[in-house]
């Protein structure tokens, strides 16, 4: 096996590889200064989940009640990463990448929000970490927070739901900015904030575990409001920390600042203008839903006119914090799914290649029977490479260009026990993957579209959430018995790829 594995990497070498490399070198045009790099967050990679003063999070909660992860893991040892960050950092130089996207603990900086002490030992670690990086060339990309918080905020107030949390959150940046932000030019407040307000409050499969009738079929049915109103707090305290970064800490440190979106490509079911609209509206309850208030100060036309007096307004006090907007926008893209108009057709009731509803409109990955693109072991993933080129200038033309980074991509595949190591190792799909949606994303680079940097997720194998240990989305093969890691094909063509970027046309 060995052998094989060292065969392959030479036929890398060589470039005679089958996955495409050479074919498409002359499509990428990528400026010189693009940020190339693997991504991780905090939960998903530390581990160390009580050490050294760490307060809980609501994950570390959610992940120790029965039957919340698929396969009965928790992230409390994860990938080691909080132990073995030197290891890490030393791929990530081998790999050739400039840049490392990771997230902050919240609850390892401040265990019980603000109503306890900074903890030091929290702050001495991702120094240490910062430091190790950029003495290996490598810029911190920071995220305040990654779906984890301190549980104390939940048992408290109820963390999202609550307006009080808009103070924790610019306390805690506040932190962050004043430790790190002589070294930190890059900061995240959020990353898919779209995310969490949906699976957390509406179907109720991320903690809080809130499930909410007003998207979709729901029985326990908290409030219809609720992803609102956890909502509108995430777009709140994420101005709150840029009001604090842009008026106190900015000009000083000269870094910048935005948030990261969960971007879907919704493509129309049909050529209807029904069907384009519901694609609109699906883009409208995704992801506008966060950028628009962030960009404009206002709720996307489709969400007021549906939601009507259900959607929170924002009020003058609000917009003034507002009015900073953002300096980028980070797309997390993996996937793309059909649009149909539901109230024009049979959708609600299921028609054919209709598998989904979801509320005011439907979503689905199937048309007459054939998926958008090719599905994949991950359900929720389907490969369509055209929809990076589509998302990114769809979020080109909506918001003016404002400069964007991909802040993840990547492909999952499932931990199916019969496979071994090896098998995981030679990971072709990933590398097709990932080249085919480069390939994209350099299309839509060479029509005007201002992206700056491309992260794969993720530098190793983690906790996938609710799917545990058992869906694998790096770079590098973790053993999960020794916690060994081994670099895949995927991290080989990363390498190949990015240290022939220079020399591109
Ligand atoms: C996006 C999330 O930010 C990340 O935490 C997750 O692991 C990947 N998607 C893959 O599902």
């Amino acid at each position: 096996m060995k052998c094989l594995y060292m065969s392959m990497l030479l036929c890398l070498c060589d470039m005679s590889f089958s996955v495409p490399l050479e074919t498409n070198l002359h499509q990428f045009i990528l400026p010189n200064n693009f940020l190339f790099g693997t991504a991780s967050s905090s939960y998903q990679f530390e581990g160390a989940f009580s050490s050294e003063g760490k307060g809980l999070s609501n994950w570390d909660i959610f992940s120790h009640q029965t039957g919340n992860i698929l396969d009965g893991s928790n992230g409390d040892v994860a990938v080691d990463h909080y132990h073995r960050y030197l290891e890490d950092i030393n791929l990530m130089k081998d790999l050739g990448v400039n840049s490392y996207r990771f997230s902050l603990s919240w609850a390892r900086i401040l265990p019980r929000g603000r109503f306890g002490n900074v903890n030091m030992a929290g702050i001495e670690h991702y120094n240490k970490l910062i430091d190790a990086l950029l003495q290996k060339g490598i810029y911190p990309f920071v995220s305040l927070t990654h779906y984890d918080i301190p549980q104390e905020l939940e048992d408290r107030y109820g963390a999202w739901l609550s307006p009080k949390v808009q103070d924790d959150f610019r306390y805690y940046a506040e932190i962050c900015f004043k430790y790190f932000g002589d070294r930190v030019k890059h900061w995240v407040t959020f990353n898919e904030p779209n995310v969490v307000a949906i699976r957390g409050y509406r179907s109720g499969i991320y903690p809080p575990g809130r499930c909410s009738a007003l998207f979709g079929n729901c029985s326990s049915g908290d409030s219809e409001k609720e992803p609102l109103i956890a909502a509108h707090n995430m777009i709140l305290s994420h101005a709150s920390a840029v009001d604090t970064y842009r008026t106190r800490y900015q000009k000083t440190q000269g870094g910048s600042i935005g948030i990261v979106i969960n971007a879907i490509w919704y493509e129309p079911f049909s050529d209807s203008s029904e069907d384009k609209s519901a694609a609109e509206r699906a883009q409208s309850f995704f992801m506008n839903w966060f950028l628009d208030p962030i960009i404009f100060g206002r709720y996307p036309a489709e969400m007021q006119q549906i939601l009507g007096s259900q959607l929170p307004t924002f009020s003058r006090k609000d917009l003034n914090l507002m009015r900073h907007g953002v300096d980028f926008i980070g797309i997390n893209h993996y996937t793309s799914f059909y649009a149909k108009d539901c109230l024009y057709s049979a959708c609600q009731s299921g028609g054919p290649g209709v598998s989904k509803p979801e509320g005011y409109f439907l979503r689905t990955a199937v048309k007459d029977g054939i998926p958008i693109g090719e599905s994949t072991d991950v359900d929720w993933i389907n490969i369509y490479p055209p929809g990076m080129e589509n998302v990114v200038t769809y979020i080109k033309d909506r918001y003016n260009n404002t400069p964007m980074f991909i802040t993840e991509n990547g492909l999952g595949q499932l931990s199916n026990p019969r496979l071994s190591a090896t098998d995981f190792v030679f990971d072709y799909k990933r590398v097709e993957y990932m080249n085919s949606y480069l390939i994209s994303l350099a299309s839509a680079m060479r029509k005007g579209a201002d992206v700056r940097g491309y992260f794969a997720w993720a530098l190793l194998d983690n906790f996938e959430w609710i799917s545990g240990y058992a869906v694998r989305f790096g770079l590098h093969h973790i053993d999960y018995a020794t916690l060994k890691r081994t670099p895949k094909l995927s991290a080989i063509w990363f390498k190949h790829r990015i240290s022939n970027h220079s020399s591109f046309p």
